[in-house]
């Protein structure tokens, strides 16, 4: 820990490194798509598996994944790993094609551990119901410097029988540290269970933004929206495991006091908790919701606001993904703030695409550029 110790100080400085602009001088924000271009596909490297998200990852881009399955002759085999992670790098600016995700673990172990009451390690328990660590939004980096990265995920504990949760217990918070071992992953524990307890709202689990020295974290409230909670990048290399940095937003205005999920005053209006990520756009100064609207298509929303916890603007429609002939023909619409050139002209955005075949389904996650106007 040497040299991460060395460089808390920086931390600092790089975590607040997007620049706060007072509200009142930001435009509001119409975005308009000038141009769509096909890349092509996410090279999975023989791995099977869906809603891919990334974050920026040192030179690199992190990805994790939900369920995936080796891929044998082009079908996949009868196994499952409930997560699993991958690097990629920036795609080419100026030539589309496929960008190619490298697993240095290769298929499996699951990159979330689950924890010993989910019946691990596949998930699957005795009574045919099953345990998933389903990654919602990539780990939130909170210090990246000198081959070092530390980084926090939010991961809701569910227990599902088929597609139907079960129980909710609660959101377990994951630790994710990198400290520059070429081609390795990072290495993942758990910093605490049930960091947040079954009534409490998830935050961190659905979307998450660093701004202005906090990390933003959003997660899902009962009315099917989004609360926010944000907690100060004070502590070292940007801890997030100390309750005490936290503010929960409630009623319009920020406490230290976290509150229940079914608080009604806690939902950001037009907001949404289906799979989205958000980022601040420097070519908008304002932040910014990409996301979908759930089984059965890919179709992309975008949302703009002036400061995370809003007023964000009603989702407009601006783009519709191909879907696939599966059991679940598209969904996971996810955008990928981390692979852009910071510019905030171009954004890539990929979704799932299921297709039927003789030992179920097939993933596709085409990749595709917007560019702005
Ligand atoms: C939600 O979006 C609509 C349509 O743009 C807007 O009129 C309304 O003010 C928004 N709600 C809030 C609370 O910002
Ligand atoms: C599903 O789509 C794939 C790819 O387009 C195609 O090869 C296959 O025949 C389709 N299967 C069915 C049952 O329609």
């Amino acid at each position: 820990m040497d040299s991460l110790l060395h460089y808390a100080t920086v931390a600092l400085i790089l975590s607040g490194s997007v620049v706060a602009v007072p509200s009142n001088e930001r435009r509001a924000v119409t975005p308009v798509v000038a141009s769509t271009t096909r890349y092509g596909i996410l090279d999975m490297q023989g791995l099977n598996r869906d809603s891919c998200t990334s974050t920026a990852w040192y030179n690199n881009v992190l990805w994790v994944c939900r369920d995936t399955q080796p891929l044998v002759n082009g079908l996949p085999e009868n196994v499952l790993v409930v997560n699993t992670a991958s690097y990629s790098s920036i795609p080419s600016a100026t030539t589309p094609a496929n960008l190619v995700l490298t697993s240095p673990q290769g298929f499996g172990p699951t990159f979330f551990p689950l924890e010993s009451d989910e019946c691990p390690a596949s998930g699957l328990c005795s009574d045919g119901t099953r345990w998933v660590g389903w990654p919602n939004t990539a780990p939130i980096v909170t210090f990246a410097f000198d081959n070092n990265v530390n980084s926090y995920a939010f991961i809701p504990r569910q227990h599902l029988s088929g597609l139907s949760v079960i129980a909710d217990a609660g959101t377990t918070l994951y630790h994710a540290l990198w400290q520059g071992q070429v081609n390795t992953m990072p290495s993942v524990s758990v910093a605490q269970s049930q960091f947040w307890s079954a009534d409490q709202v998830g935050y961190g689990s659905t979307a998450t933004v660093i701004s202005n020295g906090f990390a933003y974290l959003y997660g899902p409230t009962p009315s099917g929206q989004l609360a926010v909670s944000k907690a100060a990048l004070t502590g070292f290399l940007g801890d997030l495991t100390s309750k005490s940095i936290y503010q929960y937003y409630v009623n319009g205005a920020w406490t230290t006091t976290a509150p229940s999920k079914s608080d009604s005053t806690i939902s950001l209006p037009n907001t949404s908790t289906v799979q989205g990520q958000i980022y601040f756009s420097t070519k908008w100064q304002s932040f910014v919701w990409i996301g979908g609207d759930g089984f059965p298509n890919a179709n992309f929303y975008i949302s703009t606001a002036p400061n995370p916890e809003g007023p964000w603007s009603a989702h407009t429609l601006f783009f519709q993904g191909e879907v696939g002939n599966g059991s679940l023909p598209a969904y996971s619409a996810v955008a990928h703030p981390g692979m852009t050139d910071g510019t905030g002209n171009y954004i890539f955005i990929t979704w799932t695409k299921t297709t039927a075949s003789s030992a179920g389904d097939i993933y596709t996650q085409p990749l595709v550029r917007v560019d702005w106007q």
